[in-house]
């Protein structure tokens, strides 16, 4: 199939989350499967100068449309891998700039101009290089439009440029809500500005879009897809996902083997295998090192590495400080984000000097070893569409300590549910349940022969994209 991807990250060249893990991996997987894929992304500061995209060559110029004005734009391409091309949608007005959606204090405020500017130029290509695609696969808001935009210019110039449109939620609390005014810069005939289109509380949703419009919406995985339909989970859009409930289907993001995968993983100190264990413990060794702790501590080691904000519970942990006042634990985080949840972390690390130890910044070799030499890893979130960490904790020997909500609930089994197939700890997403996930992990470390089963089976699953490819592979041949 000829199979068009459209992200606004894409790993390894610009990345703030799963969604360039995920987009990265389905992408290159899906070329290794034989299909002819492109992805768009936007030509971001970081892509450009990415050593990767060195051989980039300038494609295409373009004139793009933009309400009742043109805005020139170009796309460069390259191919980092035999059947996988790379475009990039270049305005270095709005994107050359350090980081793709705004600053730590708050969002750029042209993203909705950037983000329909992107499509159309996706749209642009698509027709200017006639590549005719089966199916065009946009994901999260900023890609919201793609479907609508791409039918109207099919009609507008009487023309095919995809047979199929599929629209992917990574994440429904990022919604892509602008001012309705900004609308005209769509060129969307006005009938679409209603509550049919893409009209939202008096405003335009980009979100919204891409569920009314694409011809399949997906999401990271089942339980999110049932999760959404719901007041608690849909952030407002249930109803509209509600709409879609017969074309909307949830597939569980796989992991990319790869660059995550312990006996090969090229950022930590020693390798190892479930057969041989030993390169987990001189990581853990290097862990506790590194975070400024007794390298010899045999007491359980807990890491967490995750965007510091509301979804990922970070203050549900905070709020245990009395547990980590009371056990011998070693706590690490890695994260970023939130100035609040930042301070609030670094001042639980300064009231337990010993025990806690905070990271603020984005380090990929440090989120590589956090993986590799804790025992447990602790992902509280309040919600999560599929999460990744969970599925890279067990390829790790890491056993999860994970809330009983969407991917989460749907990857890690609970060891006092299965005797047989449990790899992880699960509990309800608020401080009470935090703290009884870890009480329950103190438990299991002091049961040294069942956490090493949990570790192994763990270790034992099959998370690789290959598997969750085909899923998309199914998906794209039945719409079809
Ligand atoms: P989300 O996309 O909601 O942030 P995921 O679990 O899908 O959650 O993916 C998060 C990804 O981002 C993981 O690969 C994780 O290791 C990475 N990550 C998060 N924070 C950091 C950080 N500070 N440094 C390095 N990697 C990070
Ligand atoms: C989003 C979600 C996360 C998911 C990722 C990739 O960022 O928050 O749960 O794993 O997208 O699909």
């Amino acid at each position: 199939m000829k199979i068009v991807h459209v992200a606004s990250e894409l790993f390894p060249y610009i990345k703030t989350g799963g969604l360039a893990d995920a987009v990265g991996a389905l992408s290159s997987t899906l070329a290794d499967l034989g299909h002819e894929v492109s992805v768009f992304v936007p030509g971001y500061r970081a892509v450009v100068d990415h050593p990767l995209a060195a051989a980039a060559k300038r494609t295409l110029r373009l004139r793009i449309e933009m309400g009742d004005t043109f805005m020139s734009g170009e796309v460069v391409t390259f191919s980092p891998k035999p059947n996988l091309k790379v475009y990039l949608v270049c305005r270095d007005e709005f994107f050359d700039r350090r980081h793709p959606y705004g600053t730590s204090e708050r969002d750029y405020e042209d993203n909705h101009h950037r983000f329909i500017f992107f499509c159309k130029g996706v749209v642009e290509t698509l027709r200017f290089l006639e590549l005719r695609a089966d199916v065009i696969h946009g994901h999260d808001w900023q890609c919201g439009l793609l479907p609508v935009l791409l039918r109207h210019a099919e009609q507008r110039y009487a023309t095919t440029l995809a047979m199929k449109t599929v629209f992917t939620i990574h994440n429904i609390a990022f919604q892509g809500v602008f001012p309705l005014r900004s609308f005209y810069r769509t060129n969307l005939p006005d009938e679409l500005m209603g509550i049919d289109g893409v009209e939202f509380y008096g405003q335009m949703s980009m979100m919204k879009a891409g569920i009314l419009f694409a011809d399949r919406v997906t999401t990271v995985s089942p339980r999110y897809a049932r999760e959404i339909q719901t007041p608690e989970f849909g952030c407002g859009l249930e109803g509209v996902v509600g709409t879609r409930a017969d074309d909307i289907v949830g597939l569980i993001n796989g992991i990319d083997t790869d660059i995550w995968n312990p006996a090969k993983d090229a950022l930590i100190p020693a390798k190892y295998t479930p057969e041989a264990l030993a390169g987990k413990a001189a990581c853990r060794a290097e862990l506790l090192k590194q975070n400024g702790f007794n390298p010899k501590f045999a007491g359980p080691v807990v890491g967490m590495v995750c965007r510091l904000t509301e979804q990922k519970g970070v203050d549900l942990v905070v709020a245990n400080e009395a547990f980590f006042k009371a056990n011998d634990v070693r706590f690490i985080v890695l994260g970023t984000g939130d100035k609040l949840l930042e301070q609030a972390l670094r001042k639980l690390a300064e009231a337990l000097p010993g025990r806690v130890a905070v990271c603020t910044r984005l380090d990929e070799a440090m989120s590589h070893l956090v993986e590799a030499g804790s025992d447990f890893f602790l992902m509280p979130s309040r919600f999560e569409p599929c999460g990744l960490n969970q599925m890279y904790s067990q390829a790790y020997g890491t056993v999860p300590l994970v809330t009983r909500v969407g991917g989460l609930a749907d990857t890690v089994v609970d060891v006092e549910a299965s005797a047989e197939a449990g790899t992880g700890i699960l509990f309800a997403p608020t401080a009470e349940g935090v703290g009884e996930g870890l009480k329950r992990a103190l438990a299991l470390y002091a049961a040294p022969a069942v956490f090493k089963a949990a570790q192994l089976r763990g270790m034992r699953r099959d998370f690789s994209w290959s598997t969750a490819a085909k899923a998309y592979e199914r998906l794209y041949d039945d719409a079809i």
